[in-house]
């Protein structure tokens, strides 16, 4: 937080690493070096000695004429410098150019690099030309860069240090770098602040020294409490991902500058309640049971990501009355589903299974008997949903004439036939393959009865779910023949470990392919999932919107422009967005969008504003009765 006015506040902004994501003279080599043999070489020296320098291992001035040495550089190459350069600028500087301009007269860029391609960066941005202090080249007749102007003291050791004290600011100076010769300033007591920047490079003696770390400009402007493009800075948004979550989950949130902690197991109730204390995102698969006391331990939790299909590991019913959104991945193993289906159906209806099981005794039987294609086959499918319809699609395409039951009017896909009851359809299958849900009425939806309707010799699959399938019926029907062949992917008792035994009736017939509930497990899910989960969170975390939640209050918002966004979540009582909207009308606020959604419990409201609000707007939502959580998007 600032300590004098701003008017007596001066912001001392390092330019290479800074103000750009790159180091410009790295950058100008790449340039004047292009097509020599040794290129690569010579980049790599000036880089060790660009991070030998900031790490103030050699001094500044031997660092820049190594550097201006082995560059080899010529004037023509500045203006596609500075051209590479303008598509460099640090992302939250580019967020933040309303502060750059607005406080011009309190901002000075210090860099030892040079002003022939830094005032044509930081100017268009708002930066006075007369407030930026950097090196001047020095050319041959011939255009060459042979130096620098060695009578300014940036080009010296100390340099900033010196025109720190030369421009003698009258006020408070915070400096912005990532540099050591940043530090420097402080260190000499011309500095009230030292900022290390750490959005493009982290140098642990720069960090070490540091008041304060800034992961981005939005960072730096949060702690002073000045306008910023962020209602709150993505580095401070600490996401913890257990159980292995996919590499691409950590790179997207990543990306998007939140710090990330991962864990390669799931973690125990104690442990997790440790972990997750400033956690605001936390995701997990199956195996981390997220409780009640986790959850009341979790005062910054905003969301969680179950990184697979099934969200009985989540107290969701806490999760909603503490205002935490949940989202899952339902639909991104629908294809695994569909391909294990075809892979089985092709298997049981040749009779590979038993062959290949004789083969491993030595037994060689070579015989087209009871071994069929499946083109022109009639596949019966029990559910019409995500993967019914997928797999209808994929068995068409191998020939397969396909007939479907679903309880809701679904639409046929391609050519495939919708049967008026379940009946008509066990009647005309020639395979069988279950994809309903697994909703409580469906227990035991195929038992005696279901068999006994089927064609003699049907193939059956089950990969939905294990109580859907009444399992001694399907193992009669199985001894009397009346199912030729079956593949079963789920049952109704699964072991939980590994190590627990498989026990089931269905065990010890070589016409039945068992598989232990992988039906969705490969790796392109799991890809699938790394992706698909975060986009849901992100969409939340940065939108508001909760499309795909699975116990939230469901809102798919426009995008936020040029408005304030209010996110308030509160107890579905009576009453709450009439006083939501009458501390706006006292306050005079425009409402440019308003969206309300409630469950049962709880109600979501949001409400795009005028960009001009005042923090008593703010501290008043938050303080209506029965509000959960209050959240304010910019
Ligand atoms: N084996 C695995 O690893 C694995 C992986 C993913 C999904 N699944 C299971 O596969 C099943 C299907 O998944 P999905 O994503 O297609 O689900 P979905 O919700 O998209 O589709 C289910 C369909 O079944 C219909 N349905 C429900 N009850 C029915 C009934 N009694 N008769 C006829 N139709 C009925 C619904 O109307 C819906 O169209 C689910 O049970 C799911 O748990 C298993």
């Amino acid at each position: 937080m600032l300590t004098k006015p701003l008017e007596q506040t001066y912001f001392v902004i390092d330019f290479d690493s800074t103000f750009t994501k790159v180091e410009a003279l790295d950058v100008l080599g790449e340039i004047s070096l292009a097509g020599r043999p040794d290129r690569d070489d010579v980049l790599d020296q000036i880089k060790a000695i660009t991070d030998r320098g900031m790490a103030g291992e050699i001094s500044l001035s031997e660092s820049l004429r190594l550097r201006l040495k082995l560059l080899n550089a010529h004037r023509d190459h500045l203006p596609a410098l500075v051209e590479t350069l303008t598509g460099k600028v640090s992302d939250s500087f580019q967020r933040n150019r309303v502060f750059l301009t607005d406080h011009a007269d309190q901002i000075y860029v210090v860099s030892s690099g040079f002003k022939e391609f830094i005032v044509p960066i930081v100017t268009p941005l708002g930066i006075k030309e007369d407030h930026v202090f950097a090196n001047t080249f020095e050319f041959d007749e011939a255009g060459n860069i042979i130096g620098c102007d060695c009578t300014n003291p940036l080009s010296m050791d100390k340099g900033k240090v010196q025109l720190i004290r030369d421009l003698n600011l009258d006020g408070d100076v915070y400096v912005i770098g990532d540099g050591y010769t940043d530090y420097e300033i402080k260190e000499a007591g011309l500095a009230n602040r030292f900022y290390a920047f750490t959005e493009n490079v982290m140098r642990p003696t720069v960090i070490e020294k540091a008041d304060h770390i800034a992961p981005s400009l939005d960072e730096f402007l949060y702690h002073n409490k000045l306008s910023r493009s962020q209602s709150y800075p993505k580095s401070r948004i600490k996401v913890l991902l257990l159980e292995n979550v996919h590499p691409v989950a950590v790179n997207l949130f990543e990306q998007e500058g939140f710090k990330v902690e991962i864990r390669k197991g799931a973690l125990d109730e104690d442990e997790l309640i440790e972990a997750i204390r400033d956690v605001s995102i936390l995701g997990i698969r199956s195996k981390t049971q997220v409780t009640r006391r986790v959850l009341e331990n979790a005062n910054k939790l905003m969301t969680i990501g179950a990184f697979c299909i099934g969200t009985n590991q989540i107290d969701l019913k806490t999760c909603m009355e503490r205002g935490i959104a949940v989202f899952n991945a339902p639909y991104s193993n629908t294809r695994s589903v569909v391909e294990l289906a075809i892979g089985e159906i092709i298997m049981l209806i040749r009779n590979i299974v038993p062959k290949s099981n004789q083969m491993h005794q030595g037994d060689w039987d070579k015989s087209a008997k009871n071994s069929f294609e499946v083109r022109g086959k009639k596949l019966g499918l029990i559910g019409y949903g995500n993967i019914g319809t997928q797999l209808s699609v994929v068995a068409e395409a191998l020939g397969m004439e396909v007939y479907f039951y679903d309880v809701v009017d679904k639409l046929s896909l391609g050519n495939a036939r919708k049967c008026k009851s379940l009946d008509e359809l066990l009647a005309i299958a020639d395979i069988i393959s279950m994809h309903v849900d697994g909703r409580p009425d469906n227990k035991n939806l195929i038992g005696k009865r279901e068999f006994d309707r089927m064609k003699n010799g049907v193939l059956f699959l089950n990969l939905a779910r294990g109580h859907v399938v009444d399992v001694p019926a399907l193992v009669e029907a199985l001894k009397s023949g009346k199912v030729g062949g079956a593949g079963v992917d789920v049952f109704p008792h699964e072991p939980k470990t590994n190590q627990e035994e498989f026990v089931s009736e269905l065990r010890g017939f070589s016409n039945v392919i068992l598989t232990p509930h992988i039906g969705g497990s490969t790796e392109e899910a799991q890809e699938n999932i790394g992706n698909f989960v975060p986009g849901k969170l992100l969409e939340y975390i940065n939108n508001g919107s909760t499309y795909g939640s699975v116990n939230f209050p469901e809102l798919q918002l426009p995008l936020l422009k040029d408005s304030h966004r209010l996110l308030h979540i509160h107890a579905n009582v009576p009453g709450i967005m009439g006083r939501i909207n009458q501390i706006f009308a006292k306050h005079d606020i425009n409402i440019r969008g308003q969206y309300l959604k409630t469950t049962e419990s709880i109600g979501y409201v949001i409400t795009d504003i005028a960009k001009n609000y005042s923090e008593e707007v703010v501290e008043e939502l938050k303080r209506i009765e029965h509000t959960i959580k209050f959240r304010l998007l910019y």
